[in-house]
């Protein structure tokens, strides 16, 4: 592995989660200025509001994330399938996206990148990143984090999130090895430092009994301007990582949850 100095434009990042390339770079730059970027997640009850772009974050139908609970029950339907399109490491960029730790995959093509297959339609890998607390609360219980895989069509149109509720627990993840292994590894929310490396994502799937069970819904962007047309996908168990891989993640990451949203026409599960 070794590190270089990136200007974050170079960067085909998956920032705020997950969010249209044009705007990403540049709230992300925003945010590190202290700029221009109009919304915060500290007052994200607000944001359809303050931008007449952002009108979806308050009249969305279907907007994310929101609560979940045993009750619902579990899904029979929209299966992800992880089984090939996952099989070798994925390279690409490693880096911090201004709230927590982030990865994107550097494919020259995006059906290169690791795929899922679900109903009829394969999505592919654009990258992850972290977000702490947690996104999605399960009955009424909120995770120290999550980590949201953002997958795009063959166009790179992003359509899916594959979220992993993060907590800590008894022994190391060894997802989470590949990159909290000192604590210097992980650039830190105000670094503009890029890393080359490869990760093995299939780690983080395995950690989760491969999806086995989970809550899928049709969502939106967890950020404005709050674009609808995403499924998600919330595994029911959570990736536990040891003490000090927590500490590590939650050392580099900064306050990045949306306000829950009312459940509508999100048709959970069906
Ligand atoms: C809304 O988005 C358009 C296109 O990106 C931009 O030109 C316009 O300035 C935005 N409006 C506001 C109020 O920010
Ligand atoms: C992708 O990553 C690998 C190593 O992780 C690197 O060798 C390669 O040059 C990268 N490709 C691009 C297009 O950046
Ligand atoms: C997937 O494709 C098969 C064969 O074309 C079709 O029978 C099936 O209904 C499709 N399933 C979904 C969920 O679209
Ligand atoms: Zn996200």
């Amino acid at each position: 592995m070794f590190r270089l100095l990136l200007s974050l434009a170079a960067l085909t990042a998956v920032t705020a989660c997950p969010q249209h390339e044009i705007n990403q770079h540049s709230n992300t730059l925003n945010k590190r200025a202290g700029g221009t970027q109009d919304w915060t997640y500290e007052a994200s009850y607000n944001w359809g509001m303050i931008n007449s772009n952002y009108t979806l974050c308050q009249t969305g139908t279907n907007q994310s994330p929101i609560m979940l609970m045993i009750t619902q029950g579990l899904s029979q339907n929209h299966a992800p399938s992880f089984t090939t399109g996952y099989s070798s490491p994925a390279s690409g960029t490693f880096y911090n996206w201004g709230y927590g730790p982030a990865f994107t995959t550097n494919s020259t093509a995006i059906t290169e990148a690791p795929s899922m297959t679900y109903d009829n339609e394969t999505l592919y890998l654009k990258g992850w990143h972290i977000h702490s607390p947690a996104d999605h609360t399960v009955q009424s219980d909120r995770s120290k984090a999550e980590l949201h895989l953002v997958h795009a069509d063959a166009n790179g149109v992003e359509r899916g999130v594959v979220a992993i509720r993060i907590d800590p627990g008894h022994s190391d993840s060894s997802f989470s090895s590949q990159f909290t292994s000192s604590s210097s590894s992980i650039p830190g929310f105000d670094s503009h430092e890029g890393i080359q490396m490869e990760i093995d994502m299939l780690q983080a799937l395995k950690e989760v009994n491969m999806f086995n069970e989970f809550w899928t819904y049709e969502g939106s962007l967890t950020s404005p301007p709050c674009t609808e047309g995403i499924r998600w996908w919330v595994a029911r168990n959570v990736l536990f990582v040891g003490v000090e891989q927590m500490q590590r993640i939650l050392g580099v990451s900064t306050y990045s949850a949306r306000v829950e949203q009312e459940v509508w026409m999100h048709g959970i599960n069906v």
